[in-house]
Order: C-alpha cells, then structure tokens, then sequence
C-alpha cells in the first residue's frame, strides 16, 4: 500500500480479540521492542529499536491478563537475560491496570498491557534539560516499533534470520 494511502487511512481502534496471546507472539513483541542485538561494552548495548544517544532509559512491565503458559500477574521483562521476572500474581491485574490507565474500561479485558518505565537519569546525566524530549522522541518509537508487530507477529526465526 502506498505510504500516502497508509496515512489516510490511519486511525485508532479499540477492538480487541478476547483470544489468549502466546507466548511466542508475546516474546516477539518484547523483543521488537527492547530486544538486545548486541552488547559493546558494559555501559553500551545495541538494541532493535534506536535510542538517542542509546542510553534506552525505558524498562517494560507487563500486566499479563491472558497469555498461554503465564499466571495473571505483573511482570519485568530482562531484556539482556532475554526473560520475563514474575513480580505479582493477581487475578485483578485487568482492573488494577485499568485504574491505572485513567480508568479506561477496555484495558480490563485486553489479553494483556505493556507499561513503559521510564529511568530518567539514563538520559539526563547526557542531555540535561533536552532528556525529557529525546525520552518523548524514543516512545514514539517504542509505539511504533509495537503496534507494526502486534497487528502480524513474525516468529523469533523470521526476525533473527
Ligand atoms: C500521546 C497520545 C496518547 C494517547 N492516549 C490514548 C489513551 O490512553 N487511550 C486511547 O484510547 N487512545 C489514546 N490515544 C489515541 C487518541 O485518542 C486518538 O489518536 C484520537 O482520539 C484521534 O483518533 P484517531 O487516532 O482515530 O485519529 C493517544 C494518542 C496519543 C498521540
């Protein structure tokens, strides 16, 4: 489709499937989005989403509703161990999340929501008073990079090949 039509055509939607995610859908999310491609130096690791500066200030937690193989619950993805830490379990984790989103009711039934951290000394020790816009400038293209996977997840094999 040509990027003009795209454009056009772009608007939000809030229909979700009530389907469960997989676990190797929702690994392929986690690593478009803060996957580790390579590690330079103990401070410096290439990532497959740019960062200004690659300083990737953000760390992702996840409110897992519906995903085969995992309990309700939150969770922190490590990015270099390429593993999921299991924080809490709760079956209320769709209603806590919805809460925390301004209580936005959709957010309740989703088979489960991304919540991007922010460690802003990543940034700020480098940019001063520019690190909060170049933190903006980076979700947008965490955002991005997740809603281009979330509509057609490729496998891990297709994405490394
Ligand atoms: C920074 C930003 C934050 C947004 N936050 C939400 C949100 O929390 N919930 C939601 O349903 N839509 C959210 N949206 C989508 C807007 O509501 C949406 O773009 C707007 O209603 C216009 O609709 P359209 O995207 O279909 O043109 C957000 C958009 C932006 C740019």
């Amino acid at each position: 489709m040509p990027v003009s039509n795209a454009i056009i055509k772009r608007k939000s939607v809030r229909n979700y499937t009530s389907a469960s995610l997989t676990l190797d859908g929702l690994s392929v999310l986690l690593w478009a989005t803060q996957g580790v491609r390579a590690v330079l130096s103990s401070s410096t690791a290439l990532r497959t989403v740019p960062s200004a500066g690659s300083h990737h200030a953000f760390e992702t937690y996840l409110a897992v509703n519906r995903v085969d193989g995992l309990a309700s619950g939150l969770y922190r993805y490590l990015p270099f161990d390429a593993q999921l830490a299991q924080l809490r379990i709760d079956s209320d984790i769709g209603k806590k999340s919805a809460s925390a989103c301004l209580g936005q009711r959709f957010v309740a039934s989703v088979a489960l929501t991304f919540f991007w951290t922010v460690i802003p000394y990543r940034t700020e020790w480098r940019y001063d008073l520019a690190a909060h816009k170049v933190i903006a400038i980076d979700a947008g293209i965490y955002v991005r990079t997740f809603t281009s996977y979330s509509r057609k997840p490729l496998s891990h094999e297709v994405l490394r090949g």
